[in-house]
């Protein structure tokens, strides 16, 4: 368990290591988005380095070269982290960011800009899951305890960035925005090329049929999990336990029925219609 204080920003927990409260505030309220900005933005687990490969990609017309040359958290720095937004703030555009904020925490600038993001959402199930796996290892949040105890943090919202529930939610109020698309890992895992068509539509980048073959290729789970530059395994030890676990875990659908008892699903689907009522969005695993 790391020893560290806790970060907290308006009631949301934030990792202990590599954020500080300044710099989010910074973010929140001065931080300025230009037109041509394109942000990852994601909930943990939802497929966010996914996501950040396959940006990388199109940025390249499909090269693969800079996803083997240069480390992902260089290629799309953190938006809010304290390492990440000197990156950002040194990188000329167009820009490429990556952000766990909900949106009440975003910059304020998004809502008079034509930033473009990217919101990707992953089955909650699965996303608890892999967070589970992920608290084990990663060093900038406590032990996660039993899958029973982790579960409960997850439900109430105890975690970094806050409740799953309220992020989503969050975001789905600027669904309808021209500059917002939204994504799911899960129509990914189904049809990676009809998503990164999708996602070429909205970016306005026109690739050829080659080129996608190429994006669709070197953003599979086995590429990414080969690529150093990729796959975290060369996070620093201070953040990192590498011999808990690895980031590139399973990278399926529905593992969640391998690591949630009956009573613990029904647990998850009792909260879930509660906070998710009126909200009147099909996702793809309802
Ligand atoms: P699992 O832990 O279920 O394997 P994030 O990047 O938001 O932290 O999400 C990490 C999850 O995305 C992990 O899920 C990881 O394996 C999965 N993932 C990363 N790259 C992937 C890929 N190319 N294809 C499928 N899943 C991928």
């Amino acid at each position: 368990m790391s020893s560290a204080l806790n970060v907290t920003h308006k009631g949301i927990l934030f990792p202990n290591i590599g954020y500080d409260v300044e710099t989010i505030k910074f973010v929140e309220n001065e931080f300025q988005l230009l037109d041509d900005d394109v942000l990852n933005v994601t909930y943990p687990k939802s497929g966010t380095n996914w996501m950040t490969e396959i940006l990388s990609l199109i940025w390249h017309n499909g090269d693969p070269s800079w996803v083997r040359s240069s480390f992902a958290w260089k290629r799309s720095p953190w938006l809010a982290s304290s390492n990440g937004m000197k990156a950002v703030l040194a990188h000329p555009p167009p820009r490429l960011m990556v952000s766990h904020l909900p949106f009440q925490l975003f910059p304020k600038s998004f809502l008079s800009s034509k930033a473009k993001v990217i919101y990707t959402l992953r089955n909650p199930k699965d996303v608890l899951v892999s967070f589970y796996h992920l608290s084990k290892f990663y060093k900038g949040v406590k032990d996660p305890g039993t899958v029973e105890e982790f579960l409960e943090e997850f439900l109430s919202g105890n975690v970094i960035f806050g409740s799953w529930f309220d992020h989503v939610k969050s975001w789905l109020e600027v669904k309808g925005k021209p500059n917002v698309f939204f994504n799911s890992y899960e129509e990914m895992h189904q049809d990676l090329r009809g998503s990164v068509e999708k996602i070429c539509r909205f970016l306005g980048k026109e690739l050829n049929s080659q080129q996608i073959d190429s994006v669709v290729e070197n953003a599979s789970f086995q590429k990414m999990k080969d690529n150093p530059k990729s796959n975290l395994t060369t996070v620093p030890d201070h953040f990192f336990d590498h011999k808990k676990g690895k980031f590139l875990r399973k990278g399926i659908v529905g593992d969640w029925k391998n690591h949630l008892t009956v009573a613990q699903s029904e647990r998850f689907d009792r909260v879930y219609q509660e906070k998710m009522q009126g909200v009147n969005v099909t996702f793809p695993w309802d």
